[in-house]
């Protein structure tokens, strides 16, 4: 690797260890001599073709069956897992009940530059359907292309999100969109000049007045709009989707190992599990950057709790083959994540004037070093290829012309 501007924030054995493992983190250094040290726990031994032929039946055989009675997860003790499969129907709230003309509003908002401060920046310009919602970015770009804190996620099915933003701070999506046009380094408005903008553009009067009781555009409705939108954006239609749905050969042998791994040696049920493959909790992977250039404290600065330092929220699995750059931090790709996990994820070693500290980030105990070998690791990521949905062109609304 040769760039250079972030360096890891962990040493030692573990690290070290990390750093061989990774051969795809972006710009990160490797600053530990003793970067050639031997794994902690011996690999699983290779599977032969014969061996792998067998062991496909057994898998066949396990899944084909209601998965009530598949195989239980490995997961730790205490853990509220729910088993992977389809997602349900939309929630829409109550107090914001979908309707056709309301997300047809949402989606011409959610295209229009015109929402923000700027009059550069929409929502699609950081959540680019062509891009999976996302924008391939390590991190975005926001007001003034001055670079944000963290990597944008996907909007596709946060119509089941618990709580929205890496860190969990809105609990809908209402008050999300509120808080990311408000946010003075995202769209950087006020409530006055987004009713201002599009009170004067004829259109928009004309459909605020079809999606709600009256033609009155406020800021609330306009966030309504564009969370009524977005929880149209749902997918479900994945190879595993179709698997789940009594399509048991839409899985390759690959894949079926690779969804047996994920629920058992590799322990991602642990904290990735139930439809949307996220239990919606945080977690501490180690990578918070604790006292660091590059820190983030995650759910800690939301909470103030020093159990949530360094915790982020369980991002969906769905889709995450188009969602590269991945974590909170957007610095790495999906080969590094696996061989991060399988070396338990990188341990934070504590400086000597650290020592007492109580704020020091302590990692999740779900996490330890798994032993998997290069079968297993291209197995498992074969399968996180079949949360992909087909890709769909979605076509930019034409919008409202300028007053
Ligand atoms: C400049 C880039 C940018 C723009 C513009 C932007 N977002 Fe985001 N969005 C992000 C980033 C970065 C995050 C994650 C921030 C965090 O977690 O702290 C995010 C998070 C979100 C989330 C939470 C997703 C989740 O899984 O929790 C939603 C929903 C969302 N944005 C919707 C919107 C809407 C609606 C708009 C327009 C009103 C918008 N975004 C505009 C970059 C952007
Ligand atoms: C202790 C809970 C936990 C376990 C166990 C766990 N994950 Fe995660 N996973 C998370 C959290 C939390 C994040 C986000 C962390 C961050 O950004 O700092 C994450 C992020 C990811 C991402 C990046 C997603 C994105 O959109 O950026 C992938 C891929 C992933 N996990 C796959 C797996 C796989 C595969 C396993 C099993 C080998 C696994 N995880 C086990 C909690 C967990």
């Amino acid at each position: 690797m040769t760039t250079r501007f972030i360096k890891f924030p962990w040493r030692g054995f573990a690290g070290s260890l990390l750093l061989a493992a990774c051969g795809t983190i972006h710009g990160m250094a490797q600053d530990g001599a003793d970067a050639a040290a031997k794994p902690a726990l011996q690999k699983r031994p290779l599977r032969s073709a014969a061996e792998r032929t067998t062991w496909v039946a057994t898998l066949r055989d396990s899944y084909a069956r209601p998965p009530i009675a598949w195989p239980a997860p490995h997961v730790d003790e205490g853990v509220r897992w729910q088993e992977i499969g389809r997602l349900p129907a939309v929630p829409h709230p109550a107090a914001n009940p979908h309707n056709q003309p309301k997300e047809a509003l949402g989606k011409s908002l959610f295209f229009d530059p015109r929402l923000s401060g700027s009059g550069h920046i929409a929502c699609a310009s950081c959540h680019d359907p062509d891009l999976g919602w996302a924008d391939g970015r390590t991190v975005s770009f926001g007001h003034l292309r001055k670079p944000l804190a963290r990597n944008a996620p996907t909007i596709r099915n946060i119509a089941f999100q618990p709580s929205l933003f890496w860190d969990g701070r809105s609990a809908s999506v209402e008050e999300q969109a509120e808080a990311v046009l408000l946010n003075p380094t995202e769209m950087h408005v006020t409530p006055e000049q987004v009713v201002a903008a599009l009170t004067a553009i004829a259109e928009y009067r004309a459909l605020f007045a079809a999606a709600f009781a009256d033609d009155e555009i406020t800021f609330r409705r306009t966030a309504e709009a564009l969370a009524c939108f977005q929880r149209t954006v749902v997918g479900g239609h994945s190879r595993f989707d179709r698997f789940m749905t009594d399509r048991r050969d839409a899985l390759s042998d690959d894949e079926l190992i690779g969804l047996d791994l994920f629920r058992r040696e590799a322990r991602c049920m642990n904290c990735h599990h139930g439809p949307m493959f996220s239990d919606g909790g945080f977690h501490n992977l180690g990578l918070s950057y604790y006292s660091r250039q590059y820190e983030d404290r995650g759910r800690f600065v939301v909470t103030q709790e020093v159990a949530d330092m360094g915790r982020f929220r369980t991002p969906t699995l769905r889709d995450v083959t188009r969602t590269t750059p991945l974590m909170h931090n957007g610095l790495f790709e999906l080969s590094g994540v696996l061989n991060m996990y399988n070396a338990g994820m990188p341990t934070l070693r504590r400086q000597d004037y650290q020592h007492d500290d109580p704020l020091f980030p302590v990692k999740s105990p779900h996490l330890r070093p798994l032993g998997l070998n290069r079968q297993d690791l291209a197995d498992l990521a074969a399968f996180l290829g079949t949360l992909e949905e087909p890709r769909h062109r979605v076509r930019p609304p034409l919008l409202p012309a300028a007053p």
